[in-house]
């Protein structure tokens, strides 16, 4: 018999109570319990970054971190960034920069900007994009769009605060 213990996360600002076994991954639990599939999994060993996530705003791999890790935290997926009507300015630079071909690593890059651009506000050089975000792996881009995305984005941000 499996025993499963109780756990309420909050994420994209609503709580969740689920009931997980304690080696279950928060990837595990945000696609599978959840239904957030916005998440994606590939190498489940913190290599690609697919599967990032912000915990209080911070980009982590949701492959290695416990769910349990995650009790008390606020939790941000790309499903609680922005609305169709209403994009997150990284979305909008993405989509105007044609920076999505087949759209698997974007959740995991985006949120890895925004927890890049929150820390480094203003506009960051191209050397500094590009080692943000080395640790998620694009297969499809070649990365210049996305870099003129999160770099636009940036320079967006730093407009908008002065
Ligand atoms: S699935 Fe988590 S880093 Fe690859
Ligand atoms: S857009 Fe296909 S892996 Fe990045």
């Amino acid at each position: 018999m499996t025993f499963r213990n109780a756990l309420t996360l909050n994420i994209n600002g609503s709580e969740h109570e689920v009931f997980i076994e304690p080696h279950w991954t928060l990837l595990d639990v945000l696609r599978r319990e959840i239904g957030l599939t916005g998440t994606k999994e590939n190498c489940i060993e913190a290599e690609c970054g697919v599967c990032t996530v912000l915990l209080d705003g911070k980009a982590v791999c949701s492959c290695i971190l416990l769910a349990m890790q995650a009790a008390g935290r606020s939790i941000t997926t790309i499903e609680g960034l922005g609305t169709p009507d209403a994009l997150d300015p990284l979305q909008v630079a993405f989509l105007k920069h044609g920076a999505v071909q087949c759209g698997y690593c974007i959740p995991g890059m985006i949120l890895t900007a925004k927890s890049f651009l929150a820390e480094h506000p203003g506009t960051p050089t191209r050397h500094e994009i590009r080692e943000a975000i080395s640790g998620t792996l694009c297969r499809c881009t070649g990365y210049q769009k996305i870099i003129d995305a999160i770099a636009d984005a940036g320079a967006e941000g730093a407009q908008a605060a002065s």
